[in-house]
């Protein structure tokens, strides 16, 4: 059996989930905009799913929730949206350099259309200083987009700090929730946050489903139009069944978090102190506490992150390594470049991150079996420069 430690990447879909999903593709098929009772059984399913994850927010107005396909589209419309509503107040984002790519893509495109973007450091251990957030201000932002946590190293940015900055200058503020709900107490009042994005496949939810929160009163531009559903924000047909598998995903997550943040937690130093005690040449990225309890980065001297990753999964050992571009091909990560790693030197970095189903016995494994292949690549890392030393 193989082990799997890519959590980041997603989660498998919960039992429960499925289960409270298949009536809405079969005896429930209705359209929720169907104005007759099987249209408006899936209606009220919909917006019961709404509710759900409203309140898992901290959420009073249900119609605040947005459902998308996922994250990257919640990421799209939150700063697409805000960026366009506002155009006559100002053209200036603020972001960081580490955000997911669909933060950084959608703020790429708006650059090609006249906006300004200030993508803003990281320091070696991950951490943004609100301090540079402050600075970056100018007195046409519009808007802030900052993650709650980094999908790569784990590293959590202090939300709460930038949500109070922006209120008391009207600008409106962003974050990317998808790594924290469910790892972290997530909450819009606590943060700030005029906008979060959450994403159902990391929450042991559906893949193509997602929710964007959208503060009343906050003026976001359409991104895909056509019918009025969603509150006029997101046209075309609501995915009920996935979105009622989200809205389950959520509540299990909420009732989970307390035990299996200090689970995950422990495990998870467990494996880092085994792998940093027995292996030479490594080194952990990102900050010690300020982490996600189930992220583990650690970067290996003298391997390719490529090389290791594909070295792992043939020992039935799953992770990630670095960000793969859209051709596939690995390329360096540029969170860790953003830290001031440099990849030819410290070697490349693999991402742990562990979930539900991960047990005791798989990190002993791993901790286990990573000296021998981390030894395996070197050597053949080695070999391979002398071989084209000599050609
Ligand atoms: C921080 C973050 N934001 C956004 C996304 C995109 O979410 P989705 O896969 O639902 O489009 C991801 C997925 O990796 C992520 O980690």
């Amino acid at each position: 059996m193989s082990i799997y430690l890519d959590y980041n990447a997603t989660t498998p879909m919960r039992p429960e989930v499925l289960d409270a999903m298949k009536p809405y593709f079969d005896s429930h098929f209705g359209n929720a905009g169907s104005v007759h009772s099987r249209g408006r059984e899936a209606k009220r399913a919909l917006e019961e799913a709404r509710e759900t994850i409203a309140s898992a927010l901290g959420v009073r107005e249900k119609e605040a929730v947005v459902f998308v396909s996922g994250g990257t589209e919640g990421d799209n419309l939150a700063i697409k949206g805000v960026a366009w509503a506002a155009r006559e107040r100002g053209r200036h984002i603020v972001t960081s350099a580490v955000e997911h790519r669909a933060v950084i893509g959608a703020c790429r495109a708006l650059e090609q259309q006249g906006f300004e973007v200030t993508y803003l450091p990281i320091d070696a251990e991950g951490l943004i200083d609100p301090e540079t957030v402050e600075r970056s201000l100018r007195a046409d932002t519009t808007l802030i987009s900052l993650m709650h946590a980094n999908n790569e190293t784990g590293v959590i940015f202090p939300i709460a700090e930038i949500g109070q900055l922006t209120r008391e200058r009207g600008i409106v503020f962003h974050t990317d929730a998808v790594q924290t709900f469910g790892r972290l107490p997530v909450n819009v009042e606590t943060h700030g946050a005029d906008l979060l994005t959450l994403s159902g496949h990391k929450i042991y939810g559906p893949k193509g489903i997602g929710a964007l929160y959208v503060r009343p009163g906050t003026r976001i531009v359409p991104q895909i139009h056509g019918g009025e559903q969603e509150q006029g924000a997101r046209a075309g047909t609501e995915n009920v069944a996935a979105a009622i598998g989200m809205a389950c995903a959520v509540k299990i997550a909420l009732e989970s978090m307390p035990t299996e943040h200090y689970r995950l937690r422990t495990l998870r130093d467990r494996l880092e102190t085994g792998i940093l005690g027995r292996i030479t040449g490594t080194r952990r990225n990102g900050d010690q506490d300020r982490r996600l309890p189930n992220t583990s980065n650690i970067s290996f001297h003298g391997v390719r992150e490529d090389s290791l990753m594909a070295a792992l999964d043939l020992e039935g050992v799953e992770v990630s390594a670095g960000a793969a571009c859209a051709s596939g091909a690995p390329e360096s990560s540029y969170v860790l470049q953003a830290m001031g790693r440099r990849p030819e030197i410290d070697g490349g970095g693999i991402r742990f991150s562990l979930g539900a189903a991960t047990t005791e016995a798989e990190i002993e494994r791993v901790i286990d079996l990573l000296p021998g292949v981390v030894e395996r690549v070197r050597t053949a890392t080695l070999q391979g420069a002398g071989v084209r030393v000599r050609a």
